[in-house]
């Protein structure tokens, strides 16, 4: 984690990546995404140690082929990497990719990947 502390604290935009397993993000996702709580101050305010402006990407890939089928749960998630520290969290769902190399056979979901990118380094 120290690792990650380093890069999160000096980044400027973060990506996080995570599949959906068994209906969730990985328990190795939710895993640093807890240890991220290092990063607020006591309660009850729980207020960000991070610099300010920092933006994200989160990215959640999975087989299922509708891409609101975990909404509500990627929400969440969501709002847990803000609640970190992170003003803007763009949300990118890659949805019915089951095997290596899949992502690039559909445009669409590359071509939002990139107007997403883009806009955070425009942020
Ligand atoms: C153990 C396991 C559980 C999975 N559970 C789900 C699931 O509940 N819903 C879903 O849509 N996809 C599920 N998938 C498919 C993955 O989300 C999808 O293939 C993802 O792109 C895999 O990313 P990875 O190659 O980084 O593991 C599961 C895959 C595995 C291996």
């Amino acid at each position: 984690m120290v690792k990650i502390y380093d890069v999160v604290e000096k980044a400027d935009i973060v990506v996080f990546g995570a599949p959906i397993y068994m209906s969730g993000v990985t328990a190795q996702f939710k895993t640093v995404l807890d240890r991220l709580f290092a990063f607020l101050g006591p309660a009850p305010e729980f207020v960000s140690r991070l610099p300010k402006g920092k933006r994200a990407a989160f990215v959640v890939s999975q087989g299922y082929e509708d891409a609101k089928e975990y909404e509500a749960h990627i929400n969440q998630m969501k709002n847990a990497i803000a609640s970190i520290g992170f003003e803007d969290v763009r949300v990118l769902v890659a949805p019915g990719l089951n095997g290596l190399g899949e992502a690039i056979g559909k445009p669409d979901m590359v071509k939002e990947a990139r107007i997403i990118g883009e806009s955070l380094v425009r942020a």
